[in-house]
């Protein structure tokens, strides 16, 4: 069975991707954000997921005004970089998991999840920044790669409710597939920023770093933040942060910090990186089975209570969903 194993936050600052790109990543005004990433990259390499799952935003690269989805699937075999008016970047063609992600599509869409599935789309810094900052700039990046496109660039975005519901899908999704895949969920964009506009500059660290904590310890307060709390204290483009709740949403209750970046600022933005593994899976132990162990009446009425609160747990979720 495939599994999701960890999420990662991370910003998706255009000037990131230009600064490596201008080969300035030694300058110390980027020294300061990059090397806030090292450890992150060790523990890429050393978690080396099977797939990346990648919530982005598009910023007319791919879609326009002409058409908006609110949340759009990649399941092609490839997703090249967009040009975003400099010739596209110089990183590697992104590389899909059509199967994994049609599997996606097929369970988010049949739990009712009105995904668009996308099978030609080029993607932009808002996908292959935070692919740099997890992986470094290798020849060809080192898993696929299911980018799933949210709208936070046209009114209405979805809500961080409806995004955290979104990432609960998909894992009930990622675990119903066949093949033992270890799946790591990016959740993409942030922090606080306002890029136009009288406002323009604005960053809220208190805000940022409670969100932090936030992700970590009690996300569900998070998905009760009204878009009109992100404009105000975030900053128009702080709304991106609806993104990390899908991420959120398809990792357990219970996760284990592991590592967080913070740093101000990249550009006009906060950058803000988290890293959040889940519990690892019980291993098959080699005593003998519950039922023939003295204790197995106890053991067994503990299974049954907590299957009986994750069945509660999850007609909540469904009943927060409708309202
Ligand atoms: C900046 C940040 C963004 O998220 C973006 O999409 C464009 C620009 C900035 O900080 O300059
Ligand atoms: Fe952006």
């Amino acid at each position: 069975m495939a599994r999701i194993i960890a999420g990662v936050t991370s910003s998706h600052v255009p000037a990131i991707g230009a600064a490596i790109d201008l080969k300035k990543t030694e300058e110390p005004y980027w020294k300061r954000v990059f090397s806030g990433f090292e450890r992150s990259k060790e523990w890429m390499a050393k978690t080396k997921p099977d797939v990346v799952i990648a919530v982005y935003n598009d910023h007319a690269s791919a879609f326009s005004v002409e058409l908006i989805p609110t949340f759009a699937l990649g399941c092609a075999a490839e997703f090249p970089p967009a040009d975003e008016g400099w010739g596209p970047r110089p990183v590697p063609v992104v590389k899909g998991h059509p199967k994994l992600a049609s599997h996606i599509a097929q369970s988010v869409i049949l739990d009712e999840f009105d995904l668009t599935i996308v099978n030609k789309m080029e993607v932009d810094h808002g996908l292959t920044v935070p692919l740099n900052l997890m992986f470094g700039s290798p020849k060809e990046w080192p898993c696929p790669v299911i980018p799933l496109a949210v709208n936070v660039v046209v009114y209405p975005p979805p809500t961080g409710h409806r995004c955290f519901m979104l990432g609960r899908a998909i894992r009930k999704a990622v675990a119903s597939y066949p093949e033992d895949l270890r799946v790591v969920i990016m959740g993409t964009g942030g922090m606080s920023h306002q890029i136009s506009g009288p406002r323009a500059g604005l960053i809220n660290s208190k805000f940022d770093k409670a969100y932090l904590d936030g992700l970590t310890k009690d996300p569900r307060k998070l998905t009760r933040i009204p878009h009109m709390e992100y404009m105000r204290e975030a900053g128009a483009e702080g709304i991106e942060m609806v993104m990390w709740l899908i991420m959120r949403g398809a990792l357990d209750d219970k996760v284990k910090e592991v590592y967080r970046f913070y740093t101000v600022p990249a550009s006009n933005t906060a950058v803000g990186h988290i890293i959040l593994e889940n519990a690892p899976r019980a291993t098959k132990s080699k005593r003998p089975p519950r039922a023939m162990r003295p204790a197995a009446k106890g053991a067994a009425k503990g299974a049954a209570k907590a299957k009986r609160a994750a069945a509660h747990e999850a007609k909540q979720d469904l009943v927060r969903s409708k309202r």
